[in-house]
């Protein structure tokens, strides 16, 4: 029997809009354009339809290109995330809207004043999701003398959101004190444009998963963004981890909740199931070109194949199951991409997502729908009703506010 560690708790689900890159089928003639308005509007109602907690953008700031080709629009390409979530703000009532934003380029001045913005504007539904990104070209839109290394960009995002709370903080009814900072990495003075928001600051996310970058979330977020969506045992050490490093922050174990991302295929019969998955990955790996090369004719390593991983070992690793399985270069990406999120009826599904989160393997998912803007339909009429009827699943939102919707304690900053 698994130890259900939070025996009442309930799934919680934000919707990730990912963009245009390799979990989105962008060739059916069901996608709609990753720019359209009406694509993040319909997404959105529906999310809201099914009470979800967050509709959540991930951004990029510059194009991945090479030599002058783009290869891959992935998070770019699409209006700025706060500017299109403010226009989303006005056209719903109660779910809550993630902006990305990241800390090694941004200011924080201008950026505490725009989440404040979009706070204000949607009535505390607002939450920042921190990210430090990793890749050097995008240092150069900002001509700031290149890309900090990996610790001085944790370095730099820890006293940036201090920055930011502080400078939330800084307003309170007719009083206000400038925030000043000298630290080596901000040499600031900033006062506060912006009144505090119905939920005091912002929710805070952070998506990064190294030690250091987990050691900064236990300090400083209220949700992590994971990439730990498919395995449960491999989703329960990450949380387990993540709470150990909360409680010596000195925070209470659940004071920090883990969504991981996630992709969930729902139909009728275990046999649609299976159909319907394996339509979603073949869609997913692009259509089977005409020469289909198997490994034995491509030989070295080109690129960087997988984020924080050697390369090297990972293609010699592919290889000998390729070479194992006679599979082509087709075959072989399919099957290593084959363990992405869950697969299942409505019940099946209800089963497990409500044994993840009372098992304490994760607080809730943040869904990518394969398809945009329809691929939520599924989800919000079929796997909500059955998680409601568990009663692992409210049936109407708790408050007004994305911090009561998650159910979490004030600010960091403002606990007594
Ligand atoms: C789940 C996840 C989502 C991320 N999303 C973004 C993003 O939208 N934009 C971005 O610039 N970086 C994004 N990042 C990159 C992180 O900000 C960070 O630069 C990268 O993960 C390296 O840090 P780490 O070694 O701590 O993982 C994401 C990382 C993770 C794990």
């Amino acid at each position: 029997m698994t130890d259900l560690r939070y025996p009442n708790a309930v799934v919680h689900f934000g919707v990730f809009f990912q963009g245009v890159n390799h979990s989105t089928i962008w060739s059916d003639p069901r996608s709609g354009s990753q720019m359209n308005h009406s694509t993040f509007t319909q997404l959105i109602r529906t999310a809201e339809r099914g009470l979800l907690d967050a509709f959540f953008l991930g951004e990029g700031l510059r194009l991945r290109e090479q030599r002058g080709r783009i290869h891959d629009l992935d998070v770019v390409g699409r209006p700025d995330a706060l500017t299109e979530l403010a226009t989303l703000a006005g056209l719903t009532d109660r779910i809550g809207l993630v902006a990305t934003q990241n800390t090694t380029y941004n200011d924080p001045a201008d950026l505490a004043r725009r989440l404040a913005s979009l706070d204000v504007l949607s009535g505390g539904r607002a939450a920042w999701n921190v990210v430090t990104t990793d890749n050097a070209w995008t240092g150069a839109n900002f001509r700031r003398g290149g890309y900090l290394d990996h610790a001085d960009r944790y370095e730099r995002a820890e006293r940036f959101v201090n920055l930011a709370r502080r400078v939330w903080d800084s307003w309170d009814g007719s009083e206000f004190a400038p925030v000043d900072s000298d630290d080596g990495f901000f040499d600031v003075e900033i006062a506060p444009t912006v009144p505090r928001s119905p939920q005091g600051h912002p929710v805070i996310f952070q998506a990064g998963d190294s030690p250091t970058g987990r050691d900064f979330a236990a300090r400083s977020a209220d949700v992590i963004f994971s990439a730990h969506g498919s395995d449960r045992h491999d989703a329960l050490a990450f949380a387990d981890d993540v709470r150990r490093r909360v409680v010596a922050a000195g925070r209470p174990e659940d004071d920090v909740l883990t969504f991981p991302g996630t992709q969930i295929v729902v139909a009728d019969t275990e046999g649609e199931v299976e159909e319907k998955a394996r339509w979603v990955l073949e869609q997913q790996v692009t259509p089977a070109p005409a020469h289909d090369p198997v490994i034995a004719d491509i030989d070295g390593t080109r690129g960087a194949a997988r984020q924080g991983h050697d390369p090297r070992a990972i293609a010699q690793e592919w290889r000998r199951v390729a070479e194992e399985n006679k599979f082509s270069l087709r075959e072989l990406v399919l099957h290593t991409s084959a363990r992405r999120g869950f697969a299942g009826t409505a019940s099946q599904l209800a089963d497990e997502l409500t044994l993840w989160v009372r098992s304490g393997a994760s607080s809730g998912f943040n869904v990518t729908p394969f398809l945009v803007p329809s691929g939520l339909d599924d989800i919000v009429d079929q796997l909500v009703p059955a998680l409601q009827e568990r009663d692992a699943y409210p049936t109407a939102y708790v408050g007004t506010t994305l911090r009561e919707h998650l159910g979490l304690r004030p600010p960091l900053t403002r606990r007594r």
